[in-house]
């Protein structure tokens, strides 16, 4: 009787445990490139990826990957900018076991295609995509997916009419929440496209545990639209260099804006800060 007892308490205390919300790793580059790379899985164990950062982190986030099971349920792309969307690319040219289910982007126009040198590497990722089979999503804003219980509310998406910073300017924007944590992703926006997306949807969907700091933490969104996201811990996918704002001469030798943003937040009084560079990959919650 005893044993059963037990058996069952150890059953229950599995259950909750897998029950515990959605979890979330900030992926470091292993190259101290700039690029932007979380890991999602949910209470059910799905695997959610985040843009995942240059062609060259590949064989790592694959190794990050395939240790969780080897497949990806859905894997966003924020914008299609190479430090973004190349290891995506690398997988889908060769996937080495690894299972995608369904791709979530939006799809950027034409004209915003031509907007920047990288288009190139834009259209070949869209054409791997194409021709991959691989379901896609295009997220519409304000549009809210489930995942177990994580959600995943679109805050912003492409921006064809914003023509300052383009491709920046169109990331999308998302929050991802369930009982437990709350985070808000911004990816590389401006501060055009953070003004928007403020505009677009209510102000409680920019209050979050978490939130990913914009365009790695320099010359993203406004320093005013910090102070109206209510949040208690930032992420910071940010290379040594960028976050020193170092070109090589020392601390604040750049021309970057790293230092500034570095300033409003701890004018913020924000003490819990994930940076990448300095913590390596890190499992957030
Ligand atoms: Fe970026």
């Amino acid at each position: 009787m005893k044993k059963t007892i037990l058996f069952l308490l150890i059953l229950f205390s599995i259950s909750v445990w897998a029950k515990g919300g959605f979890q979330l790793w900030q992926i470091a580059s292993q190259e101290d490139k700039i690029g932007n790379s979380y890991l999602m899985r949910t209470a059910e164990g799905r695997l959610i990826v985040m843009d995942g950062g240059y062609k060259e982190e590949a064989g790592y986030l694959r190794g990050f990957i395939t240790a969780m099971g080897g497949e990806v349920d859905m894997w966003i792309i924020s914008h299609p900018h190479p430090d973004h969307s190349g290891v995506l690319l690398e997988i889908l040219k060769n996937p080495k076991g690894i299972k995608i289910n369904s791709i979530c982007m939006s799809r950027f126009t034409e004209q915003l295609l031509d907007s920047e040198k990288s288009g190139k590497h834009a259209r070949e990722l869209y054409a791997a995509v194409s021709t991959s089979g691989i379901k896609e999503i295009s997220p519409t804003l304000g549009s809210t997916m489930d995942f177990d219980g994580m959600k995943i509310k679109f805050l912003g998406v492409t921006n064809p009419e914003i023509l300052t910073n383009p491709y920046n300017n169109s990331s999308l924007v998302m929050r991802v929440w369930d009982k437990k944590h709350s985070v808000l992703f911004l990816n590389d926006a401006g501060i055009e496209c953070g003004d928007k997306a403020m505009a677009n949807n209510p102000i409680e969907d920019f209050y979050c545990d978490y939130i990913q700091m914009a365009h790695h933490g320099q010359a993203g969104v406004s320093e005013d639209f910090y102070k109206k996201a209510k949040f208690r811990a930032c992420l910071w996918p940010t290379p040594t260099w960028v976050y020193n704002n170092d070109c090589g001469k020392g601390f604040n030798t750049h021309i970057l804006q790293t230092i500034t943003t570095r300033t409003w937040i701890d004018n913020l009084g924000i003490k819990e800060q994930y940076v990448s560079c300095l913590l390596g990959t890190t499992r957030i919650f």
